[in-house]
């Protein structure tokens, strides 16, 4: 079962901050501006229908609404991240409140997914059944889009610089060497090397088309 309730509370911090990932220092800062660029760059064709997966407060899907999408949908665990979202995007995104790893509540296929944010991915005991989740809920050129941490970075440093700022009850670092940490008093989130990564997505069956290396993290499309 997800963590809802560290889901809500990094949620209410982050919206105290007024963003899901505040730019608390200066990598971070460059991170989201190239995630930004990334999916604004790929995603063009506003005629496409977009899931973006554990959306949090909307960030992506205000990009593509930004660019003209109209086919926008978003679904997140946290009733505080949805309702953020909603505020956001008004009636351009339909919004659900729904756990991924249950499967999707959907009776159709969608264009593009959009799995971002580091922690969801490491959340997960067996990561790759919810990459085979989403190859189900792909059509036929459908294609995935991945951002998320490179576990190269994950140093003491790192973790004091943002973590420490954002002043989350119970987080704390478990183990630097494999890269483990705990985010409000229960997400394990375990930062990926690229070879963990490609893994994972390869184990639920899809295709890596792209796997970028970006300053923090990775930028990544798959397809089926
Ligand atoms: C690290 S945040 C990233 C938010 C957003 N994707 C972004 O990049 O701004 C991860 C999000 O995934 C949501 N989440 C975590 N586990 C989930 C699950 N099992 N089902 C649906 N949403 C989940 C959390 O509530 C949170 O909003």
């Amino acid at each position: 079962m997800a963590h809802i309730k560290a889901w809500e509370s990094l949620a209410n911090i982050s919206a105290d901050k007024g963003e899901y990932f505040p730019d608390l220092n200066l990598q971070v800062d460059e991170w989201n501006k190239e995630e930004e660029k990334f999916i604004k760059d790929n995603l063009t064709d506003s005629k496409k229908s977009v899931l973006d997966l554990g959306c949090g407060d909307g960030r992506a899907l205000a990009w593509l609404k930004e660019n003209g999408f109209k086919n926008l949908y978003g679904l997140d665990i946290s009733k505080i991240c949805i309702a953020r979202a909603k505020e956001r995007l008004g009636a351009t995104a339909k919004l659900t409140l729904g756990d991924y790893t249950r499967g999707f509540p959907y009776n159709r296929k969608f264009d593009r997914i959009l799995l971002m944010g580091n922690t969801v991915i490491a959340d997960l005991k067996e990561p790759s059944k919810l990459i085979k989740t989403i190859k189900n809920g792909l059509g036929d050129d459908g294609l995935l889009f991945i951002t998320c941490w490179n576990g190269k970075f994950l140093t003491k440093e790192f973790f004091d610089s943002y973590y420490g700022k954002l002043g989350l009850a119970g987080t704390k670092i478990i183990d630097v060497e494999n890269r483990t940490m705990i985010i409000g008093e229960g997400i394990v989130n375990k930062w990926l090397l690229e070879d963990e990564l490609k893994k994972i997505i390869e184990a639920g069956g899809l295709k890596i088309k792209q796997l970028r290396k970006a300053s923090i993290g990775f930028l990544c499309i798959e397809s089926k």
